[in-house]
Formats: C-alpha cells, sequence, structure tokens
C-alpha cells in the first residue's frame, strides 16, 4: 500500500505526462550508441521517471541491454530478494566491467583521452588515451596472474589516484578478482582491518604519495599493516617518487613486471552478481563493514546517473576530485565516466597546493566541464575571496555538483554565483556507499530553472523516496520530516556486507521492513522536493569522510588511563563536522594534557588524521541512564549551546551530572578563547 502510494506520488509530481512511445524509442537508440550518449528528447526526463516507478524491470531490462556490452544477455532483470526490498539484477547475464569502461571504446576511439591525471606538481598533467588505458590494465592483470591472483580473490589497493590505481581497480575486474580500496589516508592499523576481514590476498600500493608537496610514506604503512596479515601473499609496489624503499621478500616491483607482461589479457565473462569490489565504511556500531557492490547493476547506475545528473555529453571533461578511496571516486572517477566513454580527471592535489587557485587553474589549463567537489573544500576556499578564482578563466565550466555532506547556502550561493558565474547548473548530490550511485540530486538541462538552492529535490530515475514515521509508518504528503527509506530495489544498491549478511539486513532492512532505511532524515518541502536533514545515527561526517562515533571512542578505549569516553559531532564551520570527545580519567592521573595528547595520537594511528577530536574534555562521569546507556543527546545539547533545552532527562541515573558537564564545558570554553 506504502509503496503503491509512494509510486503514485512520484508519478503525480511528473504532470503533464509525456508519450512515452516515443521517449523509448530515443532512448533505445541512445543506448544503442552505449558509451557515445546523445542528448535527451523534449520531456525525455519525465517519462522516463515514470516508466522507472511504473515499471522498474522493464525500464531497467531496456538500459542494461543498451547501455552495456553483454557476453550473454541476461534472462531476468529483477529478482526480488528475501528480506523485501533487497533484489539481484539482470541473472543469468555475463559481462566483464573492464571491457564496457575500455575496450569498446578502443574499438571506435583508441586515441580518446580517458584519464587526465593532475598530478600534485603543479602543470605536469599526464594524459592516457583509452588504448595506453587499455594496454596499462592488461599487463597489470596478467601481473597479478602470474603471481597467483585469480577469479574471486581479493585485493586491497592502497594508492592514491592515479593512472595506475585506475588501471589496478580495472586490472581487478579484468581477471574476476575482487578489489578493496583503501583510502591512502588510512592508517596501517585501519588498513590491516580491513586486509583481514577481507581476506586479501595482495596489496598494490606505491613506494611513497605526495599530496600537497609532501611526501607520504605508504609503503612503509603497509608494511606495517601486513605483519599482521597472514593472508597477504605479495605487495606490489609502484614507484611515484624517485626514492628508493625497502623491498622484503614478497614485494614485488610493479612497472618492472608490467613491461614483462603480455598487453592482451582476455576478459573473464563474469556473472552480473558476481563481486565487483568490496569498500569499507563505517555505521553506527562496530568495526567498518566492507560494502559489496557487483557487477552489472552497480556499472549501469554508475554510468546513468553519471549521464544524465551532470548532463554529461560526449567530448566533455569530467572532473570529479574526490579520491579513488571513497565510493564518488569509485562512481565518478572510474565506473560511470570510464563506460561512457569519457575523459576524467584524476586529482592528485589538495584544494590549497601550492595556492587556493589550485582548482581554478585547473579548471582553465585542463577545459573542464563538469566539477564535482565536496562542500568542505568549497568552504575552505570561499574564506581565501573571490580573486583566487577570478583569476582564471572557467567558461569552459557546464555543471557543478556537490556531494557527501550537507551544502550551507552561503557555499552553495559562492560556488553557484562566483564559481559559476550564475550560468552553471549546481547539483547538490546525495548518496552513500551503499547506494552505489546518486539518488537524489536536481536534474540539469531542461529543469535547470527548477533548482532550489543546498537541495538535493529530485529522486533519479526509478528511485521511490519514502519518509517514515517514529512508529515505522509513512508519513504522506508534504511539508513533512522523517527517517528518508527507499521504496523500491535499485540496480546500483550495495547486495551485501562481506562476511556478515545479517549484518547487512539488520542495519539497513530491520528498522522499517520491505523498505531500505539511509540512516538519514530529510525534509519534504512544500513542492514535494527532498531536503537531507543529516543523520539519525551516531555516524558523523568529517570533511565529507563518514566515521561512526563509536569508532573513535573504541580507539581511545586504548589508552590505560582512560576507562571511559563519550564522542558527538559537532557543526564545524569548515569540516561540516567535527568530533567533540568527553573522556572520563582514572582519578590518580596528573598529566591531563599529556593524555589528551596520547589521545590523539592514539585516534590518528588506529584509524586516520582527520578523525582526531579536535576538542576532548574531560569530564568527572558521563551522563547515564539507570541501564547504564549513556545520553549522547545531552552532550550535543551542551556543546551547540542550547542547554535551555536540555528535553526530557527523568532516564538520566543521577540528572546532577547536567550541571556538572555544562561547569565543566563552560570552564574548558574560557580557558580555549583565553
Ligand atoms: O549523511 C549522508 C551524507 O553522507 C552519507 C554517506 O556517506 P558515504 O557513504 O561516505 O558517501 C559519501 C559520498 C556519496 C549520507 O548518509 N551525504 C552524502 N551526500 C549528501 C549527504 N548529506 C547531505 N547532502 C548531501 N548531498
Amino acid at each position: 500500500m506504502a509503496l503503491a502510494a509512494a509510486r503514485a506520488r512520484v508519478l503525480r509530481a511528473l504532470s503533464p505526462p509525456h508519450p512515452l512511445g516515443q521517449v523509448l524509442v530515443a532512448a533505445r537508440r541512445r543506448c544503442s550508441e552505449a558509451g557515445a550518449p546523445g542528448a535527451l528528447p523534449p520531456g525525455g526526463y519525465r517519462a522516463w521517471q515514470e516508466q522507472a516507478a511504473r515499471d522498474p524491470a522493464g525500464f531497467w531490462a531496456d538500459l542494461a541491454r543498451g547501455w552495456l556490452r553483454w557476453d550473454s544477455p541476461f534472462h531476468t532483470a529483477c529478482q526480488p530478494g528475501r528480506p523485501a526490498g533487497t533484489a539481484r539484477w539482470f541473472l543469468g547475464g555475463r559481462l566483464n566491467v573492464s571491457v564496457n569502461c575500455l575496450d569498446q571504446h578502443v574499438e571506435k576511439s583508441p586515441n580518446r583521452v580517458a584519464l587526465i591525471w593532475e598530478r600534485d606538481e603543479p602543470d605536469t598533467a599526464v594524459h592516457v588515451t583509452y588504448r595506453e588505458l587499455l594496454d596499462l590494465t592488461c599487463r597489470l592483470a596478467n601481473t597479478l596472474k602470474k603471481y597467483g591472483i585469480q577469479k574471486g580473490d581479493k585485493v586491497a589497493i592502497y594508492m592514491p589516484v592515479s593512472p595506475l590505481s585506475v588501471a589496478s581497480m580495472l586490472a581487478c575486474a579484468r581477471i574476476g578478482a575482487v578489489h578493496s580500496v583503501v583510502f591512502a589516508g588510512f592508517s596501517a592499523e585501519s588498513l590491516a582491518g580491513r586486509i583481514v576481514d577481507s581476506g586479501c590476498k595482495a596489496v598494490i600500493t606505491y613506494n611513497q604519495g605526495v599530496r600537497g608537496g609532501r611526501i607520504i610514506e605508504l609503503k612503509r604503512t603497509v608494511d606495517e599493516a601486513v605483519k599482521n596479515c597472514p593472508s597477504i601473499k605479495h605487495v606490489f609496489v609502484a614507484q611515484r617518487t624517485d626514492n628508493k624503499v625497502q623491498m622484503g621478500d614478497c614485494d614485488i616491483p610493479l612497472e618492472e613486471e608490467m613491461t614483462k607482461a603480455a598487453s592482451v589479457c582476455t576478459p573473464e565473462s563474469m556473472d552480473s552478481e558476481d563481486m565487483l569490489f568490496m569498500l569499507y565504511t563505517s555505521g553506527s556500531t562496530g568495526k567498518p563493514k566492507g560494502i559489496v557492490h557487483t557487477q552489472a547493476g552497480y556499472l549501469l547506475y554508475a554510468a546513468l546517473t553519471h549521464k544524465y545528473v551532470f548532463d554529461y555529453q560526449q567530448g566533455d571533461v569530467f572532473g570529479c576530485v574526490a579520491d579513488i578511496g571513497w565510493i564518488t571516486g569509485h562512481s565518478y572517477v572510474v565506473y560511470g565516466p570510464l563506460c561512457n566513454g569519457a575523459t576524467s580527471v584524476l586529482f592528485e592535489s589538495t584544494p590549497l597546493y601550492p595556492d587556493p587557485g589550485r582548482y581554478w587553474e585547473v579548471v582553465q589549463r585542463l577545459k573542464i566541464n563538469q566539477f564535482y567537489a565536496a562542500p568542505t573544500a568549497i568552504r575552505l576556499l570561499l574564506n581565501y575571496g573571490e580573486e583566487w578564482v577570478k583569476k582564471y578563466d572557467r567558461s569552459s565550466l557546464k555543471t557543478l555538483g556537490s556531494v557527501g555532506e550537507p551544502i550551507n547556502k552561503e557555499a552553495w550561493q559562492w560556488f553557484y554565483q562566483v564559481v559559476g558565474e550564475g550560468r552553471c547548473t549546481l547539483v547538490d548530490t546525495w548518496w552513500q556507499t551503499e547506494t552505489g550511485g546518486i539518488c537524489i540530486a536536481p536534474r540539469p538541462s531542461e529543469e535547470k530553472a527548477e533548482i532550489v538552492p543546498a537541495m538535493a529535490m529530485r529522486p533519479f530515475f526509478g528511485i521511490v523516496p519514502v519518509l517514515m514515521d517514529e512508529n515505522g509508518k509513512v508519513i504522506e504528503g508534504n511539508d513533512v520530516s522523517g527517517a528518508l527509506c527507499i521504496a523500491q530495489p535499485w540496480p546500483g544498491m550495495a547486495r551485501t556486507i562481506y562476511g556478515d549478511h545479517q549484518r547487512f539486513v539488520d542495519v539497513y532492512f530491520r528498522a522499517y521492513p520491505g523498505y531500505y532505511f539511509t540512516g538519514d532524515g530529510a525534509y519534504r518541502t512544500k513542492q514535494g522536493y527532498y531536503q537531507i536533514t543529516g543523520r539519525t545515527d551516531d555516524v558523523i561526517n568529517i570533511s565529507g569522510h563518514r566515521l561512526g562515533t563509536a569508532e573513535i571512542e573504541d580507539a581511545m578505549a586504548d589508552h590505560p588511563e582512560v576507562p571511559e569516553t563519550a564522542v558527538i559531532g559537532y557543526p564545524h564551520k569548515i569540516k561540516g563536522e567535527g568530533a567533540f570527545a568527553f573522556v572520563v580519567l582514572k582519578e590518580q592521573v596528573a598529566h591531563v594534557d599529556r593524555v589528551k595528547e596520547e589521545l590523539k595520537t592514539i585516534v590518528a594511528s588506529k584509524i586516520a588524521k582527520y578523525a582526531v577530536p579536535d576538542h576532548i574534555l574531560v569530564v568527572k562521569r558521563l551522563p547515564k541512564t539507570r541501564s547504564g546507556k549513556i545520553m549522547r543527546r545531552l552532550l550535543r545539547k551542551v556543546v551547540t549551546e542550547q542547554s535551555n533545552n536540555m528535553g526530557d532527562v527523568t532516564t538520566l541515573d543521577d540528572p546532577s551530572v547536567v550541571k556538572e558537564i555544562l561547569d565543566a564545558y563552560q570552564k574548558y570554553k574560557e580557558k580555549s578563547s583565553s
């Protein structure tokens, strides 16, 4: 009933209807030009959305047939799974993702540029054609095979963005291995945890990384990590710098081996539902979970959203500045753009290196048409003033995109007016590691006029959002808020958590049976648009990087003098959110400042530098309910200075704790500002 109502709402929002027949003919024609998508016919979006909501299986089947190159066709487009809300897609079909991303384009335009590697060193960009990327990928794939990596094996990739990192992902796809890219800013312990959980047989890394003019000791971190990873048989080491690093028995010089390897590698024919990759992300409890994406559905969804959210046209230069260590890099640096035959920019540097004009200098030099970044970077840059932007020609820009965290109105306006000169479409895109691709975003082209600042607005084709109340009931109507769920499966959604399907079911499908629960809250405006209001759980978002507060607490629990901690997110001007830690020390601890510094070091070494709390406040005790649960809600009120509105504190074990913490916070604030 609720699903029917949600679908009906999508359909109602799409009036007036457009002639479906005409649109689908156009869709098929466009599909048959996979890799060379053309312009949409007038009214196309609405009719597509209508069909996707009415007949999802038929809609996606049509697109999958035309958009992807298959070894053998699928017999069933969508098979609903258990629990309700899950599904498997394109059953019986076989294909290879690297063929879709490389070979099909090499056949038609081998010299088209696939990647532009904007290296950290300014003005030293490297262009890689589709033919060259296929060559790199095949040599790398053959090297992996030579060292025993086979279909189904797991391979960790611990590299910043570069053509070799992309080739590593595609090489895994070519031979049917499963990649697990680990953001190269994660510590040895985080890397080791992910390798052990996924049972990786090999790691691919660089001797060193270079970022913002600084050297990052990647190989050293890998060495430290693999000491505790018995599953690792080989470490493939590529050279990013000329510096020599210690090579051990299981280390293999990657480029040397690739030179010896054959440049042709027969692609493995994969089942649509075989694993393509896993990517670890944080939840509100426990260790990070390995989100699993499969072959065909993920690729199709990444490619379509790349095309239609950004209005990508053939010949455009697509600039997504995300790292491949995050899902944004997977879907909009690698798989979406390459499946569509695009030229994709790999940005290795930082927005401030060598100066705050870097992004816009790159836009000018590489003539970037779509520019996709995180609000954190925009907030950071707006503080440096407009001159850094205006110094450079941005006339190539057509679409701007924002991702990963809420974009505040000021940042949106600056991005739109200053960077985009008020003439580019700006899309605030909402999605998650689990969704595979963008789910809610204003769409460009025909609906330009309707974009509301700082709002994700509309569901993508086939996405049926619903809002739920506290009792698990669907909230109808507009001008309402609730927990954001998605009522109908789509091909890009994650299939499981690696090694723990029950956790997958519990986290995403138990709270609202039959619906995918996102963990976010949303407001549906009077016009029926969606505005994301933030996480409803203990997940925080620091500079667009998702982190469970429990992970930080677990790390700090390792300190022998800190029996208890509670971490919450608080609003941060640049990072969006920062971590604020409340800690209880053992009574006899004298050197409080030393302990605080040690706690920061522990978090950096157990997780990553970005996870280090900005504030650590020592308190005598934490606010707990009679059953011993920490009431983080109260801590949030203290830090956001809403102590006059603490809400219900009657379940507290001892309500006097509130005043105690407020006093400690007040003193801390006075001390910090003096
Ligand atoms: O809370 C939402 C926030 O980021 C979470 C997903 O994080 P992750 O899996 O790391 O993927 C980030 C890149 C897609 C979401 O649950 N989020 C993402 N995009 C937005 C957002 N919050 C507000 N507005 C967005 N546009």
